[in-house]
């Protein structure tokens, strides 16, 4: 029997080397950026400079929006509308955001990304005990994330005191919580009237005492946002479709990319309109954020 021949030249796409469908450079010599953190996150939240957040679903969008320079990644449960082509976040399970979370952290491995990864939890999988939202979310932070988002009002807050106490981050989310639309009767704007803007203060405090790093805010009154965020010591708000005055912006992405056949939401900018590549138009977004040009509260908010 003849031995088989040694190879006589590499291979064109060799395992590890950067190669076609978008794969991302090797993960050989260390990266000159320093990861993300909570205490980092904290400290940008403490000297007024803007939180930047999208959402990604896959490796190489969530490594593009790395090297865009986009902070936070959030695995949203968006998904659902966006990759399954669900009408609603209801029916995302934890297996697909398991799934997705894992394949955005590949991706921001292997490209050495600094982003902090947010995994979100899906409807029904921190609703009955706290220790079923713990098995929830280290399920995604085993895929993962760093820190699991949860939506809700105060009936949370014990759920994210128990997470917080077990070591795992949280980002909670009011306004308009996707997951409960059918109980809201629709995407609409929350916390419109005194009572509700109170309501909404006092769940947004009970839930950075028992922990919230973060708290998405979503379609609130840009004047309530803004008054929460100051009002919240040491919980970062992060807003989409709540006006300029939260600590940060988070969109989701394949809105800002203009890939939306449907009526866009009115707090979307299209990034993609005046951007040569999906990366200058993260690198636009963020630069949007960060400079306070984006969001105008005339046009993207109430
Ligand atoms: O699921 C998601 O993408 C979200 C953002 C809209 C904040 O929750």
């Amino acid at each position: 029997m003849t031995p088989d021949k040694p190879p006589t030249s590499a291979p064109p796409y060799a395992v590890g080397v950067a190669g076609p469908y978008g794969m991302q450079p090797p993960a050989s010599a260390p990266s000159a950026r320093k990861p993300l953190s909570l205490p980092r996150l904290r400290e940008m939240h403490g000297q007024g400079e803007k939180i930047t957040m999208l959402t990604a679903y896959d490796a190489t969008f969530a490594a593009v929006a790395d090297a865009a320079g986009v902070e936070c990644i959030l695995v949203g449960d968006s998904l659902g509308m966006v990759c399954q082509g669900l009408s609603s976040t209801v029916g995302v399970t934890l297996d697909t955001m398991r799934y997705h979370t894992e394949c955005v952290a590949n991706g921001l491995r292997r490209s050495q990304a600094v982003a902090w990864l947010i995994g979100d939890l899906p409807f029904g999988t921190y609703h009955e005990s706290r220790e079923q939202a713990l098995r929830s979310a280290v399920t995604l932070m085993q895929a993962g994330a760093h820190m699991v988002k949860l939506e809700g009002g105060g009936w949370t807050a014990e759920v994210v005191r128990f997470l917080v106490e077990r070591g795992i981050p949280v980002c909670a989310h009011l306004g308009l919580t996707p997951q409960t639309v059918h109980a809201l009767g629709g995407y609409r704007v929350q916390g419109r009237s005194d009572e509700a803007a109170a309501t909404l203060t006092r769940e947004a405090h009970a839930l950075q005492d028992a922990g919230a790093a973060m708290l998405v805010l979503e379609m609130v009154p840009a004047a309530l946002a803004a008054s929460l965020t100051q009002s919240l010591s040491h919980c970062a708000t992060i807003g989409i479709g709540a006006g300029n005055g939260t600590a940060g912006q988070v969109l989701v992405l394949h809105d800002m990319l203009g890939m939306n056949l449907g009526k866009m939401p009115k707090f979307v900018r299209n990034f993609m309109e005046a951007s040569p590549s999906v990366k200058g138009a993260m690198e636009a977004y963020v630069r949007a954020v960060k400079d306070g040009s984006f969001p105008v509260n005339a046009a993207h908010a109430w």
